[in-house]
C-alpha cells in the first residue's frame, strides 16, 4: 500500500474523540480527511431549513439524492455546503443533532452517502471517519480503526465541546441526549463492537495526543511505508 492510496477507516461513537482524532492523523500523514457524520448533518439541515419533516423518508431520500454536497477534505479546513446552502456551523447546533439520528437510519439516504463515501475511499489518500466505515463503506481498507470510550469519558468529553465545561449540570443536560443518540444510531450500525481485523482503541483515560499516537502506531504497523 502506497500513501496515495492509502485509506485509513475509523469508527466510534459521539464522543470517542474520532472526528479531532481523525483530522490530526491525516494533517500528519498528508492524507484528506472526511467526516460522514457531517454529510448525514448536512442533509437534516438542508431538510429543516425546507421545512421538510426528518420523518418524511421518502422526502428526505429525495433531497439526499438530488443534493449537490461541496464538503472539505482538507483536514485544517471544515466546510460544508450543501445546494449552496453553507451549513458548516449550523450542522453543529442542536437542532439538527436532535433530528441527525433519524435522517441517518433511513435506508435510502443510507446508500446514497454512503456511494458518495466509497467513491471518496477508491479515489484514495484519505482518512475516513463515521459508524460504518470499517463495515461498510471502506471494509477493504488496510488500516481499520475503532475507537470505543465508556458512558463516563463520552459525555464528559461531548460537555466539554457542547458547554465548555464538564461541571455537573453540563454533564447530566449532555448525558441523556448522547447514551440516548448512541443507543438509537447503534441499532443500525453496532459501533460498539469491533468487526473481524478491525483494531479497537478505548480512548477513555487517553489524552488527544495519546490517541493520535495509538492510531498512528497502528497505522505504521500496517503500512511500513508511512
Ligand atoms: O458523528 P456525528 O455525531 O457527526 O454523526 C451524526 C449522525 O450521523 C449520528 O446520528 C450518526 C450518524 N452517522 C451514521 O449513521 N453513519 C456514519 N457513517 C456517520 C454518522
Amino acid at each position: 500500500v502506497r500513501l496515495a492510496s492509502l485509506v485509513v477507516a475509523i469508527d466510534g461513537s459521539s464522543g470517542s474523540g474520532k472526528s479531532s482524532v481523525s483530522r490530526r492523523v491525516a494533517g500528519v500523514l498528508g492524507l484528506a480527511c472526511l467526516d460522514t457524520g457531517a454529510m448525514y448533518r448536512a442533509v437534516a439541515a438542508a431538510a429543516l431549513d425546507r421545512g421538510i419533516d426528518p420523518g418524511d423518508g421518502a422526502a428526505v431520500a429525495a433531497l439526499a439524492r438530488a443534493a449537490h454536497l461541496e464538503q472539505s477534505t482538507d483536514p485544517a479546513h471544515e466546510s460544508v455546503v450543501i445546494d449552496g446552502l453553507d451549513v458548516t456551523a449550523a450542522i453543529r447546533e442542536p437542532r439538527v443533532s436532535a433530528v441527525v439520528s433519524e435522517v441517518a437510519r433511513n435506508p435510502e439516504v443510507r446508500a446514497e452517502l454512503v456511494a458518495r463515501q466509497r467513491a471518496v475511499a477508491e479515489a484514495g489518500a484519505v482518512v475516513i471517519e463515521g459508524r460504518d466505515i470499517t463495515t461498510v463503506v471502506a471494509p477493504d481498507a488496510p488500516v481499520r480503526l475503532l475507537l470505543t470510550a465508556d458512558a463516563e469519558a463520552r459525555v464528559a468529553r461531548r460537555a466539554q465541546e457542547l458547554h465548555g465545561a464538564s461541571d455537573a449540570a453540563a454533564l447530566a443536560a449532555t448525558r441523556d441526549s448522547i447514551v440516548e443518540r448512541d443507543a438509537r444510531d447503534a441499532q443500525v450500525n453496532d459501533f460498539f463492537t469491533a468487526a473481524d481485523g478491525v483494531v479497537e482503541i478505548d480512548t477513555s483515560r487517553l489524552g488527544f495526543d495519546e490517541v493520535v499516537d495509538a492510531v498512528l502506531q497502528v497505522v505504521v504497523a500496517r503500512v511500513p511505508e508511512a
